[in-house]
């Protein structure tokens, strides 16, 4: 009880200062109602994107790639921590480095992102152990239980990194705003499991709302566990609704409505995780992948999710995928790359995606009446059965949203109507057309600045005061027809400046009506109200903005890739911001005559500008300087595994020889041949085993579990018998069905004459481990599948022949690169994948050369000094097709960033990112390929560039 009590304490404390009602002014804090989170008293619509530090190793690139989030509109980043990538040991955690999580909370604050904190214990991910650390296999108690055993280690890991959470909080300066507990963690299973990750939390100091995302029986955690142990104050749902069918992107929701439920009348409506991406589990590649959950597939499925259900929590998986370098990856469902098609590619280059996360996420940022919405009857009525219109409306100050979109969601024609639409300031009919598989979100009754919209079939990008006016941006479909009409006193001036626009003035009303191209603008002044330049553009017009804060107030920008900040000192706009050869326009108060770029932490350079009709400043931005590659040459090779070899010494290897586990899975020979029982968790491991031969051998039956794609090597008295392909976590899709631990004995004929009789005979096997299955159903069974050998035996001889195995993995944690970099390879073991290794004395040649079985290893290195003051993101290709007869593990710097070749995906270009690459200095490539059969080994292999910009993180 004694030590419960702190807990009760930090408990009723916790929940008095939750439940407590948004006071402007106050101390920061978090609250919600059933229309939106409430921070610091104000409203908000989150709009969070998901992000895995630990799937890019580059503390540089974390802020990257966050300042990318933030000026596509979002202000959230979903942050999943992966207890495997901290901790190599039980007690053993490590948050240096790329591990700093305290740097990317505090990257997070800088950028001005909110945090959704997610440390599982359990995450799923399509990591490794769904984010459990490998030797969580060895203790006894079931995953994602209460059972003693795994019950202490979860609290572990907890005790580690909520007190780091904990300190970057909202209350105490900080970006955290939520903290989700556990992972789509089925009702049923434990509450008390459930519950003890919340007091365990709060114990620790966590102070801000718990969320849990549900899966699949959406409300487990709500409806039925509204109160009752286990309960979170927000849970949120996890939504799908494209499938992972990258192949087949054309499909139009195969797994649903995609609509995100109303899980409680006390919170909001929680996306938890929705559909941002996918995983490309039929090898289509990952650009299909984005297409399948591209600019379409956003534009009709959240704009619903939105209106239809009046959600106001987002969190969108993923905003950025990354990379499964080293042995991240959860070998059943991904590869090396995790770029999950997301609106960032792998090499944190924008894509159409983004542009649409940007068009909505602005809209989102700046019409603040979104944030507490009802539904309400349709005030306006279409005039064609073939769409179909949802409303909702802000019951404070009345401002509808119209969602307009085809009745059948399936339909892929285009179709134009005119709306009859009762709204706040009247009754108005305006033309829309909807394309097939689209859908628009119109405004009417709005407070816009200083201006009142009546109504608009453009869509509101964003708008800002901008020195004494309004600049507004709307945005519709090209060649679409639009009408907006704004209220005014008297009539107010109007004045064309670009486009075809056609105004009238009548009855208070100023209409507008024109058709989407290109870049229409408006200059409204007079009539009462302070001046409005109206900007009306199509989809892709409108991507070309960007809204940037200032302490001075906003600025809009036309025409960068990106605008990361800016800052207006006197009459000087400086803009961090990467550009390529183009127009650059800025939308700044009239105080403001000249233009800075600020490329990434270089120096800046003046654009020279000129005044537009538009008041703004337009200037041309230079084309980035080229970046010269090097090609690959120098390679140098050694061939490897003297394990093979009869006479190698491996009396320091670990003996093999425990009869008993913990593992759920009997072994169906003894000894015990687990690798993660004798600590060797990650990549590749070694066995030796010796049996004394009677001679009346005939052969050796191995079964080993790798995991998919993997496959095991196996020698006798020094000469190679041949592979096999390892067992794999057998998912049948149907979660009764245990996973099958047994892929069936590899049975290797021993050939005559190679026993040696009477003497130590010694068989060599490298066994691959690809990583380890999730627990994604809590049976633990799938989890705990064992790796390496699960059988030996030698037949031919009554009895069996006993055989006394040695095993060896990883020479231990690279304090550097973390526990999931280096496997158990000879080379690896004798750091031959280091830099500093010296390799004067290997052979000369290329990697597309003639390979044996066995392992190979290749090294060369190149210099590379790329423009300063650029991005240039830089990628490893390999020339031909990836083989299934060997399998490559690619070695930068000494960091393990990923894996080609032997069917383990369709990859053939691997991203090299700077921070492990020196952009300005010499690097080190080396690759260890394991060849099953004698093959030609792979490239050629080249350096390319996936971008180029001026500017930069
Ligand atoms: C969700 C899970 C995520 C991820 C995603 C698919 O069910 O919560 O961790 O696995 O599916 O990419």
């Amino acid at each position: 009880m004694r030590r419960l009590l702190p807990v009760l304490l930090a408990l009723l404390l916790t929940c008095a200062a939750l439940v407590a009602p948004a006071r402007a002014g106050s101390a920061p804090e978090v609250t919600y109602d059933r229309y939106s989170l409430i921070v610091n008293g104000r409203r908000i619509v989150l709009q969070s994107a998901e992000f895995h530090y630990f799937r890019l190793p580059s503390q540089e690139l974390w802020r990257d790639v966050m300042e990318k989030f933030k000026a596509a509109g979002f202000n959230a980043v979903s942050l999943y921590f992966s207890w495997a990538y901290h901790s190599p040991a039980p007690g053993v955690y490590d948050f240096s480095g790329v591990r700093d999580v305290d740097r990317l909370l505090r990257t997070a604050r800088e950028t001005g992102l909110y945090v959704i904190a997610r440390p599982g214990p359990y995450i799923n991910a399509e990591s490794t152990g769904g984010g459990f650390p490998a030797w969580l296999k060895t203790v006894p108690g079931r995953a994602r239980s209460f059972e003693p055993g795994y019950r202490e280690a979860y609290r572990e890991w907890l005790h580690r990194i909520n007190p780091i959470i904990a300190r970057h909080q909202l209350p105490r300066g900080g970006p955290v705003i939520l903290y989700n507990a556990e992972n789509e963690y089925q009702v049923g299973t434990d509450a008390a499991y459930m519950q003890d990750i919340q007091d365990q939390a709060r114990a620790d100091g966590i102070t801000v709302p718990i969320t849990t995302n549900d899966c699949c029986d959406a409300g487990s955690w709500s409806s039925t566990w509204a109160s009752g142990p286990g309960a979170v104050q927000i849970p949120g749902v996890d939504d799908y609704p494209q499938s992972f069918e990258c192949a087949n992107p054309a499909l139009w929701g195969p797994w649903g409505e995609g609509l995100t439920e109303r899980l409680r009348d006390d919170i909001p409506v929680f996306a938890a995780e929705y559909q941002a991406g996918a995983i490309d589990v039929g090898n289509a590649g990952y650009d299909k992948c984005r297409e399948l959950t591209g600019p379409a597939f956003m534009k009709f499925f959240y704009k619903n999710n939105l209106i239809q259900t009046g959600a106001t929590m987002f969190s969108y998986y993923m905003g950025y995928g990354g990379t499964n370098w080293g042995w991240l990856a959860q070998p059943n469902d991904v590869y090396t790359s995790y770029d999950y098609g997301a609106a960032l590619t792998e090499a944190r280059r924008p894509t159409p995606k983004y542009d649409e996360f940007k068009r909505q996420g602005y809209f989102l940022e700046a019409v603040a009446p979104l944030a507490r919405t009802d539904a309400l009857a349709t005030p306006a009525v279409p005039g064609d059965a073939a769409l179909t219109t949802v409303a909702r409306a802000n019951p404070d100050t009345g401002t509808q949203f119209v969602l307009v979109r085809h009745t059948d969601r399936a339909a892929t024609g285009t179709d134009t109507t005119t709306l009859d639409w009762a709204a706040p300031d009247g009754r108005y009919q305006v033309p829309v057309r909807v394309k097939g598989r689209d859908a628009h979100v119109l405004v009417a009754g709005y407070d816009l600045g200083g201006q009142r919209l009546a109504v608009s079939t453009s869509e509101i990008m964003t708008h800002a005061a901008i020195g004494g006016r309004d600049v507004a941006l709307l945005y519709g479909t090209a060649g679409a027809p639009g009408a907006t009409v704004l209220r005014y006193p008297s009539a107010p001036s109007v004045k064309v400046l670009e486009g075809a626009v056609r105004a009238a003035y009548s009855g208070g009303d100023l209409r507008l009506d024109y058709a989407h191209d290109r870049l229409a603008r408006v200059l409204v002044t007079g009539g009462g109200r302070r001046p409005l330049l109206l900007l009306i553009g199509t989809d892709e017009e409108a991507a070309r903005f960007w809204r940037v804060s200032t302490a001075a107030g906003p600025l809009l920008v036309r025409g960068p890739e990106l605008v990361r900040s800016a800052t207006l000192r006197g009459d000087v706009v400086s803009l961090a911001a990467d550009t390529v050869a183009g127009e650059i326009e800025v939308f700044a108060p009239p105080s403001a005559t000249r233009l800075d770029l600020t490329a990434g932490q270089g120096a800046s350079e003046r654009v020279r500008v000129a005044r537009t009709p538009s008041g703004s400043l337009l200037g041309v931005t230079r084309a980035p300087a080229p970046a010269r590659l090097p090609e690959l040459t120098g390679w140098r090779a050694r061939a490897e595994a003297p394990e093979a070899a009869p006479g190698f010494d491996d009396s320091r290897w670990t003996a093999a020889d425990h009869t008993t586990t913990t593992s759920p899975h009997p072994p169906k020979t003894l000894p015990v041949l687990y690798a993660d029982d004798y600590g060797y968790h990650y990549g590749n491991v070694w066995y030796r085993g010796h049996f004394t031969a009677t001679g009346a051998e005939t052969g050796i039956d191995l079964n080993a579990i790798t995991g998919l794609r993997g496959t095991y090597l196996v020698w006798l008295n020094g000469r190679y018998l041949g592979a096999a392909a390892g067992g794999v976590q057998a998912d049948s899709g149907d979660q009764a069905t245990p996973p099958n631990p047994d892929p069936g004995p590899g049975h290797f004929a021993i050939p005559p004459g190679l026993l040696r009789p009477g003497a130590d005979n010694v068989l060599a096997v490298l066994v691959a481990n690809m990583g380890h299955n999730d627990d994604w159903i809590a049976d633990d069974l799938r989890f705990k599948q064992p790796r390496g050998l699960v059988a030996a035996s030698v037949s031919g001889t009554v009895g069996g022949t006993p055989i006394a195995w040695k095993i060896q993995g990883t020479a231990g944690t690279d304090a550097l690169r973390g526990p999931l970099s280096t496997g158990g390879l000879y080379g690896e073991r004798v750091g031959w994948h280091l830099p500093k290794y010296q390799d004067k004395a290997w052979r000369k040649t290329a990697p597309a050369t003639a390979l044996t079985p066995g392992v190979t290893w290749y090294r060369t290195s190149f210099r590379l000094d790329l423009p300063k003051g650029q991005d240039v993101p830089i990628g490893l290709r390999f020339g031909g097709d990836p083989s299934p007869a060997y399998r490559v593990l690619i070695f930068l710097n000494g960091w393990n960033v990923g894996q080609y070749g032997g069917d383990i995906g369709p990859q053939r270009e691997f991203s090299l990112p700077a921070g492990i690459l020196a952009e300005h200095g010499t690097n080190t490539l080396a690759l260890a390929v394991t060849a099953e059969q004698p093959a030609t080994g792979p490239g050629p292999l080249t350096l390319f560039a996936y971008g180029n910009v001026r500017g930069g993180p």
